[in-house]
């Protein structure tokens, strides 16, 4: 099969970072946004908030491979699509990634460590979750939630009728209260014969429950936690026959690395990518879904990403400073909103910090940089 033009679902900022990584491949784009708010601001967009058969056909028509930037679709759209042209990671893949209940059943049986567990249909099963598992528990609704959205961390028994109702979802899974002494994330991806490359570890600071800061590599990881992560991984992309790039969020605590949940698509996580790695994951992904050779995966340079949340920047006194690269999601800035983010590279760690601090200087309302 020889890839001309790729079909995206989902019409944000990572549509767009795929699309700007695979022109240089020569590849067309065509976008398919259900949501009528699209931002991607690129390629041809096919617009159907109404969900009409004919644009979908329309879109169809355009593309040789489909693939995803989210994974909150319906299941039977992409049951439809698979069926007219491949796509990319499988419907498997989707189903398992969009529920957590499906997503933990897969960790216990490939044997990757998570987080006790327990699912609960109703707030008395939410109680007896909490008497099976000891406070503190976290309560996460079993599909749709993102950015921390539709959960609640229940740390007194008299707090679950509340949990439960803020929640406001028919099924919950409840895990154990994870004292992680930091989360990790990898991203591998599998090409379309079976072969996988790993990202290194990288450490993420979560703020409000948004990702605001990635380093990467990690620090000081040690040989075993290397190994496992990308071991873990590489378990879940053949069980799944996955075509494309993965990711994995990892706790790390003092008795070894827990999965918490995975995201079958590019990551937020993985922009580093974009400017400290050979082979950005945009690229890696669009590699595997066409049926290319994939890239290299090694870390070039330490390398901070920055998210910006909701905030205008000064492009001019952003652009002044070195080994800072700039990617702007061309969005309306509003509170919780992921408008763009920045790679700051440096030659070695603590001068990556100084780096950081720099650029932090010029940004407006940050939260503590937490890496030195
Ligand atoms: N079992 C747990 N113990 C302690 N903290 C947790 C636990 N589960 C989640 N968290 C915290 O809440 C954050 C968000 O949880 P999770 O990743 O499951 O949800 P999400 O809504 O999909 O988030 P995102 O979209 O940012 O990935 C985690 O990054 C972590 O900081
Ligand atoms: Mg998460």
């Amino acid at each position: 099969m020889s890839v001309k033009s790729i079909g995206i679902l989902g019409a944000g900022q990572l549509a767009r970072m795929m699309a700007l990584a695979g022109m240089p491949l020569g590849y067309r784009f065509n976008i398919y946004d259900t949501s009528g708010a699209p931002s991607a601001g690129i390629g041809t967009l096919f617009s159907d908030p109404s969900n009409t058969q004919q644009e979908l056909n329309s879109f169809l028509a355009e593309v040789d491979v489909v693939t995803y930037e989210f994974e909150h679709l319906p299941l039977d759209l992409a049951n439809t699509i698979a069926q007219r042209k491949p796509l990319h990671p499988n419907a498997l893949s989707l189903a398992t990634c969009q529920d957590r209940e499906r997503e933990k059943a897969m960790f216990t049986e490939l044997g990757i460590p998570t987080p006790r567990y327990r699912i609960a249909h109703s707030a008395d099963e939410l109680r007896r979750a909490v008497d099976a598992l000891g406070l503190p528990v976290v309560a996460k609704s079993a599909t749709e939630g993102y950015d921390g959205k539709g959960q609640a961390v229940i740390r007194a028994l008299d707090e679950v009728d509340a949990a439960w109702n803020k929640i406001g979802h028919p099924r919950l899974v409840v895990e154990s209260f994870v004292t992680f002494s930091r989360e990790l994330s990898v991203i591998a991806v599998r090409g379309a014969q079976g072969e996988v490359k790993s990202y290194p570890l990288v450490e993420n600071h979560h703020h409000e429950g948004i990702l605001r800061y990635t380093l990467a590599p990690a620090r000081q990881v040690s040989a075993t936690h290397a190994d496992q992560a990308a071991d873990f991984i590489t378990r879940l992309l053949n069980r799944l026959d996955y075509v494309g790039v993965l990711a994995l969020e990892l706790f790390e605590t003092p008795q070894g690395l827990l999965a918490n949940e995975m995201a079958p698509r590019v990551h937020n996580s993985g922009h580093w990518s974009m400017n400290g790695a050979a082979t950005s994951q945009f690229e890696n992904h669009l590699r595997a879904i066409s049926g290319l050779p994939l890239g290299n995966t090694e870390a070039q340079r330490p390398t901070c990403m920055i998210n910006l949340i909701g905030c205008e920047i000064d492009l001019k006194a952003v652009t002044a400073l070195p080994d800072c690269y700039i990617h702007l999601y061309d969005k309306t800035p509003r509170p919780g909103r992921k408008v763009g983010h920045i790679n700051v590279c440096a030659e070695t760690e603590s001068s990556l910090h100084e780096r950081v601090r720099q650029v932090l200087s010029v940004l407006p309302s940050m939260p503590d940089y937490p890496y030195a």
